[in-house]
């Protein structure tokens, strides 16, 4: 294997490797009950955990081990998540896909995008063939992310992961490379526009409410959500 690319640059945010000046930020966007509960990051976070990982990161890169990227907001340049690929197996071609974003940044599809970028990673640089993921069943926002990026549900894991002195139960989802669909950019919402022939008889405020919809259509679908537990 030549060089790997490890810059990935997207709409939103980018992929690219963690660096030692990423520890304040990494304190910062890391240190949430929310994202201890769905994962095995430590809360309360601090400034030495943020280096150990740092160089754990810097290790397993240098070693082809594990793959982990920050995840920075493109206008800022800071790291706002972080997304990795663990458990590397260049037998099999396949990897386990771990992330977690600040509080302030979800609920716009930033994840969404962070996971196609990292597939394009694992498909198009390393090669490999399968990436997975385990999810606990009481987490809906890490399903829908993996659902909509077009991973299947391959099982149903009792009992599967200790966490916070609780036995939790999760979803194993993988995707295929055959079955990847990288986003072209263009929107994915429906037809966002008719032919020229009915465009022209269209009332202005039509087109101005079609644009505004999405927004508030996701609010409500993200209430409405039934928890995906199956036994
Ligand atoms: C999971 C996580 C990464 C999602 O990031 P995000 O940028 O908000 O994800 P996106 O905006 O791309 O997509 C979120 C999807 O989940 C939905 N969603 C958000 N919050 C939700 C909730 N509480 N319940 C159900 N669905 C929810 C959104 O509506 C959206 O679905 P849609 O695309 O069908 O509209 C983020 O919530 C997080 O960091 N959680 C804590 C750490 C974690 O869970 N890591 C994953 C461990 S497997």
């Amino acid at each position: 294997m030549g060089a790997m690319k490890s810059r990935f640059e997207g709409t939103q945010v980018n992929l690219r490797r963690i660096t030692p000046a990423d520890a304040d930020d990494l304190v910062r966007h890391i240190g949430d009950r929310d994202i201890s509960r769905q994962t095995f990051i430590p809360y309360p976070y601090g400034r030495k955990d943020a280096r150990r990982f740092i160089a754990w990161s810097q290790e397993q890169w240098r070693k082809k081990t594990a793959f982990p990227f920050s995840i920075e907001d493109r206008r800022t340049g800071r790291v706002v998540g972080g997304i990795g690929l663990h458990r590397i197996n260049f037998l099999h071609k396949n990897a386990e896909l771990g992330y977690w974003l600040n509080k302030r940044y979800r609920g716009r599809g930033v994840m969404t995008e962070a996971v196609h970028l990292i597939l394009a990673f694992a498909f198009r640089e390393l090669k490999f063939e399968r990436v997975y993921g385990h999810v606990f069943v009481s987490n809906d926002a890490s399903v829908r992310v993996l659902r909509r990026v077009g991973f299947k549900r391959e099982g149903y894991l009792r009992r599967s992961y200790f966490h916070r002195r609780r036995w939790q139960d999760s979803h194993l989802y993988a995707i295929l490379k055959q079955d990847w669909r990288p986003p072209t950019g263009k929107p994915t919402r429906p037809k966002a526009r008719r032919s020229t022939a009915s465009r022209t008889k269209t009332p202005r405020r039509i087109v101005t409410t079609r644009r505004t919809a999405p927004a508030r259509r996701t609010v409500t679908a993200r209430r409405s959500v039934p928890a995906r537990r199956r036994a």
